[in-house]
C-alpha cells in the first residue's frame, strides 16, 4: 500500500490545527462528548490507570496520586500507542528510578497490560486508554518528558484517514511543549515514508534538531515490541529516528 504525504501549503496547515482545535481524528471520537468522561470506569479505581479527564474523580485515589508522582522531579518516560505493552514494562522494570506512562486507545489491551503491570509488581508505571493527543495535552505538565517513544504508528493509508494520523503540525507543537530541552523523541516504523514524514515535520520545527542515531544509546538496551519482531521474523526493515528537543 502507499503511504502519501506531502509539503503542506499554508491552507493545509491552517485545516491541520483547524481539525485539531475541533477534535476531529480523535481515536474514539472527541472524549469530551462522552457521557461520564469525567469518572474513571469501576475496574480502574485504586489501580495504575489515569484518564485526563477524569483527574479529579475523587471516588479513587487515582487522580491525585498521578498529580502527584508525575510533579515532581523524578525523569519521566512515555510510550504512545504500547499494544501489547512488551517495550514499556519492559524499561519500566529496567529503570526502577524513573516513572513512566503509556497511552494506549484499546481499553483491552490496556486492561492486559495492567494485569500484567500488577502480576510484575511495577510502582512505577501508569496506563491510560486515552487518545495520546488528549491524554499528553491534559495530564502531562509543560516540559516534563525526558523520553517519549512512539513506536510503530498506524499509518492511516487511507485518504479520509489521514486525520487520524498521529504527526501532524499540531501534535509536533503538542510535542515540543511536554519534552523538556534535552529530552527526545524517539520512532520506530517499518513504513518509510512515515518516518519521512516525521523527519520532515520535526527537522522543520523550531524546537527540534534533526534525526541524530548517536540518541539510540540513550535508549540502550531494550524488549522489542509485537510488530518489531514480526518485522523481524519477516525479514521486513525498520527505521529508527531520535530528535533531540532543543535547550
Ligand atoms: C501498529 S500498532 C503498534 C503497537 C506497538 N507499539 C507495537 O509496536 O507492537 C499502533 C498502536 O497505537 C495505538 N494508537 C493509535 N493511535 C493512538 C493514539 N492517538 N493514542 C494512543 N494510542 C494510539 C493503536 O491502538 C495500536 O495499538
Amino acid at each position: 500500500m502507499d503511504f502519501a504525504w506531502e509539503e503542506l501549503t499554508p491552507a493545509q496547515r491552517a485545516r491541520h490545527y483547524a481539525d485539531w482545535h475541533a477534535g476531529k481524528g480523535l481515536i474514539g471520537g472527541d472524549p469530551r462528548q462522552r457521557p461520564d468522561s469525567d469518572i474513571l470506569p469501576s475496574w480502574a479505581l485504586g489501580r495504575s490507570i489515569v484518564r485526563a479527564l477524569a483527574l479529579d474523580d475523587c471516588r479513587g485515589p487515582n487522580g491525585e496520586r498521578f498529580r502527584r508522582q508525575t510533579a515532581g522531579p523524578i525523569p519521566l518516560e512515555i510510550e504512545i500507542g504500547f499494544g501489547r505493552g512488551d517495550f514499556l514494562l519492559d524499561r519500566a522494570a529496567r529503570r526502577p528510578e524513573r516513572w513512566f506512562v503509556g497511552f494506549e486507545v484499546r481499553t483491552k489491551a490496556v486492561r492486559l497490560a495492567l494485569r500484567r503491570l500488577e502480576s510484575q509488581r511495577l510502582e512505577n508505571l501508569w496506563l491510560s486508554d486515552d487518545d495520546a493527543r488528549v491524554g499528553l495535552q491534559l495530564a502531562i505538565p509543560d516540559q516534563r518528558v525526558d523520553a517519549l517513544h512512539v513506536l510503530f504508528p498506524d499509518p492511516w493509508w487511507k485518504a479520509q484517514h489521514k486525520v487520524k494520523r498521529l504527526f501532524s503540525p499540531p501534535f509536533v507543537d503538542l510535542l515540543a511543549a511536554k519534552i523538556r530541552p534535552g529530552g527526545y523523541l524517539h520512532l520506530k516504523t517499518d513504513v518509510e515514508q512515515y518516518g519521512e514524514l516525521v523527519r520532515h515535520l520535526l527537522s522543520r520545527h523550531p524546537a527540534f534538531r534533526d534525526h541524530r542515531p548517536e540518541l539510540a544509546d540513550r535508549v540502550g538496551p531494550y524488549r522489542p515490541t509485537h510488530r518489531e519482531n514480526w518485522c523481524r521474523q519477516n525479514g521486513l526493515p525498520v527505521w529508527n529516528c531520535y530528535f533531540l528537543r532543543r535547550e
